[in-house]
């Protein structure tokens, strides 16, 4: 099939890299003149996991444009991908969605008829708003008809992201037309019979089952998406209110995790207990959630003690590096891992962030180190006051105490026994709880887990 995909951040890259390699004819249309350059030069603008190898791979089968003049509207499915940042309030900036609906609508003839397909995360009821705004740009020119417009909406993972579009636990399809429902079918088909060959990058897991196809309306479509990420949050936000009680009464977290995780009915994902979510979908889609709620004056309980006990968290670590070293000002703090995840450079929402300021305004020294995130931390924050380090060895020099943000692979089996012998006072705060507490205990460190009894 014809594929536009307006939009090259994560989603819309990823999407229109998978579609090519499945065969389609991909276009990508970004109005950032730069980044589509450096696409065509073969640059891939941001980290993910396999990426570059499948963009490689199926390069004859997509092109990169950054102008509405150069898209030819006898496409099959326009695909809307483009930021929907949060306006401060919880309330979701639609102008970017709203800009490309425009565009197609100024951009269509009598002849071309693609369907419309929102991907962006948006409030209920943009799919009929992004219908109407096109066709009020027909008739501007005369133009009648009827826009076939869905709602699809993505569930994937930073890093992940590929592996998470060829081998996806459901597909979500929401409209009220046939032929909507139909084309999407026909874009999924290979994936929903997984009948590619998986790319040597992305590899097909072994046993995977085919996904589950949702077709719905659109506006259930659009609260599944909002459902999934609050309620992913919400298990997250669950374990770590228990960590706190763990705590008190001198239980471990991570066996209470494993003992109810085996559950099926409740699963083992998303009960690590931490310092809690960060990155760019939970605290924006919580936050979107209710406010959409609060516009038909209905209360989410749930969600909003989800949302508090998350950022309680970050504070949680200050008051433990309080309770060990009493006073903070004066104090240098070791901060390992910056990323709001492993494997990204990604710093939205990170929960560093809020640590190191809250430890900056305490009075503390900051040192950090993090093995990719430490650039984009200098680029995006030139106000945070910190030390930048090269190495952990560097880091843990002198430090008062060690916080462990972002459970990095490498952070994992690190020799902290030698490393505390650099610091002024050996104590560690594990954020992640990924570290041996018994074997840190025995070298004679000072080991604060998050609901480790
Ligand atoms: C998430 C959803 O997983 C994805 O489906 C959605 O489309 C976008 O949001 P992402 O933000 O990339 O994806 O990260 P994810 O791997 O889900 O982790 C989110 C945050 O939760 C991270 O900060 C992670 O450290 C934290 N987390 C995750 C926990 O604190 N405990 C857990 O058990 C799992």
């Amino acid at each position: 099939m014809k594929v536009l995909i307006v939009g090259s951040g994560y989603v819309g890259l990823t999407t229109g890299s998978a579609l090519a390699y499945l065969g389609h004819e991909v276009t990508l249309l970004d109005k950032n003149e730069e980044k589509i350059m450096r696409l065509r030069d073969g640059e891939v603008p941001i980290y993910e996991r396999g990426l570059s190898e499948v963009l490689d791979e199926s390069k004859q089968n997509i092109q990169f444009i950054s102008s509405w003049n150069d898209f030819d509207s006898n496409v099959d499915i326009v695909i809307i991908a483009v930021g929907t940042p949060n306006k401060g309030n919880g309330d979701v900036d639609l102008s970017y969605v709203e800009t490309v609906a425009k565009s197609i609508g100024e951009k269509l003839d009598e002849k071309s008829n693609p369907i419309i397909v929102n991907k962006s995360t948006v409030p209920i009821g943009s799919a009929r708003r992004v219908k109407s705004i096109i066709e009020d740009e027909l008739k501007k020119r005369n133009i009648l008809k009827e826009i076939d417009v869905a709602s699809n909406p993505e569930f994937l993972r930073e890093g992940e992201a590929l592996f998470d579009t060829f081998y996806p636990d459901r597909i979500v399809i929401g409209t009220e037309s046939e032929r909507a429902k139909n084309s999407l079918l026909n874009l999924y088909q290979p994936i929903l019979e997984q009948t590619f060959t998986p790319p040597r990058a992305v590899k097909r897991p072994e046993g995977f089952p085919l996904p589950s196809v949702i077709t719905t309306s659109p506006t259930s479509a659009e609260l599944i998406k909002y459902a999934a990420n609050s309620f992913l949050a919400m298990k997250i936000s669950f374990i770590n209110e228990f960590a706190g009680l763990a705590e008190l009464v001198g239980a471990d977290i991570t066996e209470v995790a494993k003992g109810i995780g085996l559950d099926k009915r409740i699963g083992s994902r998303f009960l690590n207990a931490g310092i809690g979510w960060g990155g760019s979908c939970f605290g924006k889609d919580t936050a979107a959630i209710l406010h959409t709620a609060s516009q038909y004056n209905y209360e989410m309980p749930l969600v909003e003690a989800t949302v508090k006990t998350n950022y309680k968290q970050r504070e949680l670590v200050i008051r433990k590096l309080q309770s060990e070293l009493k006073v903070l000002r004066g104090a240098t703090i070791g901060i390992l891992g910056l990323a709001f995840k492993p494997n990204t450079d990604d710093l939205r929402d990170a929960p560093s962030l809020d640590i190191i300021r809250g430890l900056i305004e305490l009075g503390a020294n900051v040192k950090v180190f993090d093995p990719v995130a430490m650039e984009n931390c200098k680029k995006q924050y030139p106000d945070i006051n910190v030390i930048y380090t090269e190495s952990v060895e560097e880091l843990f020099e002198g430090c008062d105490g060690i916080v462990l943000v972002t459970e990095w692979e490498e952070f994992l089996h690190l020799p902290y026994q030698n490393l505390a012998e650099r610091m002024k006072k050996k104590l560690i705060v594990d954020g992640r709880n990924v570290l041996d507490k018994e074997l840190l205990k025995k070298s004679g460190i000072i080991y604060r887990g998050i609901g480790r009894g």
